[in-house]
């Protein structure tokens, strides 16, 4: 047996094969552009394990994808594999719309040619998951309950836009053809392996280096924080145990302001890295112009998962970043690796002349 699993060189992609491949036989093929934030030297710890297969191409590439489903012949695909951040979004949409919209549709009508030619069995046990995420449900008010996954689409930025719709082309692919796809939505991950342009991630590096860390608007965005582990355990059991058709939240259970975030990482680092003389790295924060249509907050009810399929988190937000802090101290060579010329570019683009 197989998984495709699209995306698998990115933050939670990575997180995801290298769990399976420790704690599973099944072979999984990975297909993944390697765009900026797509790095092969994430798995090095499994280049040599022949379960695991790498593909570069493009989701959007209908002979790639074809080609793929015919030749590894899948149980389940798993699509990771996306333009991710929202900065990034509001300077360029285009790439947004054809991995996002674009590349979510290949996939599918790749998948439904290639399900209606499998027998019953294969049929039945076939998955479609695309991994979505809370901000389609767009900005909540503070005193708004947490989202249920009825919860209306709303989406904001070209990103959320994107993703919004990419769901909506999932769930018309069940109900037009069946195809067995199942939609996760899940709230901010952080962890080991994520690209330093995120809000966790850059600030652990600004803050070792004792840089500005700038805070967009006030600060006091929420967000609820999952440790994507706790993410892979999620899509492991919607795998297992979704229903067809269903749409499932993941979340850490766990709001906080983007300020609270910041002071909990400067107080891991102050006490991991106490340089002598140096001030608190909280006085490195700065204020700086907010984000164009910044969503205020995000918060899912994980009641459905719970309930139907018994996931919960395993990591509260206190271990978790205190984890994720001690993986980036120790992963420096991970850091210089990614933060080449092209991420120099990017912070002196989203950083410099702000306002
Ligand atoms: P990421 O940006 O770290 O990685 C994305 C991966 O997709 C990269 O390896 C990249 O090379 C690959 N990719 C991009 N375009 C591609 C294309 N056209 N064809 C093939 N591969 C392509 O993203 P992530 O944080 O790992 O997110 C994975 C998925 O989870 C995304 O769909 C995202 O929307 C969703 N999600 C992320 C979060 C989060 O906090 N990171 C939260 C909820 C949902
Ligand atoms: P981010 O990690 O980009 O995730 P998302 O916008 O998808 O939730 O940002 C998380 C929060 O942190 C968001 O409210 C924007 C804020 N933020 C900053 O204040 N400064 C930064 O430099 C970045 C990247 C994000």
């Amino acid at each position: 047996m197989t998984l495709l699993v699209s995306g698998g060189a990115g933050f939670i992609g990575t997180n995801f094969i290298l769990e399976w491949t420790a704690n599973s036989d099944e072979a999984v093929v990975n297909l993944d552009k390697l765009t900026y934030a797509g790095n092969l030297g994430n798995l090095r710890s499994i280049a040599n394990n022949k379960q695991h297969t790498f593909v570069q191409g493009d989701i959007a590439d209908p002979q790639v994808v074809r080609s793929l489903l015919a030749k590894h012949r899948p149980r389940a695909l798993l699509n990771f594999a996306a333009e991710t951040h929202v900065d990034r979004s509001i300077h360029g949409p285009g790439d947004f719309i054809d991995t996002n919209i674009v590349g979510t549709y290949t996939l599918l009508a790749a998948a439904l040619e290639y399900w209606q030619s499998l027998d019953e069995s294969g049929q039945t046990e076939f998955r479609f998951i695309n991994v979505s995420t809370d901000e389609v449900f767009g900005s909540l008010a503070d005193d708004a309950d947490p989202c249920d996954e009825d919860a209306p689409y709303a989406p904001n930025s070209p990103y959320s836009a994107s993703k919004a719709s990419a769901d909506h082309l999932v769930r018309s692919y069940f109900h037009t053809y069946g195809l067995p796809v199942i939609t996760t939505n899940c709230t901010n991950n952080y962890g080991p392996y994520q690209f330093p342009e995120k809000l966790i991630p850059l600030m652990i590096v600004n803050a070792v280096a004792r840089k500005a860390l700038p805070i967009y608007g006030d600060g006091k965005n929420i967000r609820d924080w999952l440790y994507v582990t706790d993410h892979c355990s999620a899509l492991r059991r919607v795998l297992t145990d979704g229903r067809p058709g269903e749409v499932y939240n993941v979340a850490g259970n766990c709001e906080v302001t983007n300020l609270e975030v910041v002071g909990a990482i400067c107080a891991v680092l102050d006490e991991l890295l106490p340089d002598s003389g140096g001030s608190p790295r909280q006085e490195l924060i700065e204020f700086v112009p907010d984000r164009p249509g910044h969503d205020r907050r995000y918060a899912l009810s994980t009641n459905k998962i719970e309930a139907k399929l018994g996931w919960r988190p395993t990591e509260s937000f206190a271990t978790g970043i205190r984890k994720t802090v001690e993986w980036y101290l120790a992963h420096r060579d991970w850091l210089d690796e990614v933060m080449s010329g092209r991420y120099r570019q990017w912070i002196d683009r989203n950083y410099t002349d702000r306002a």
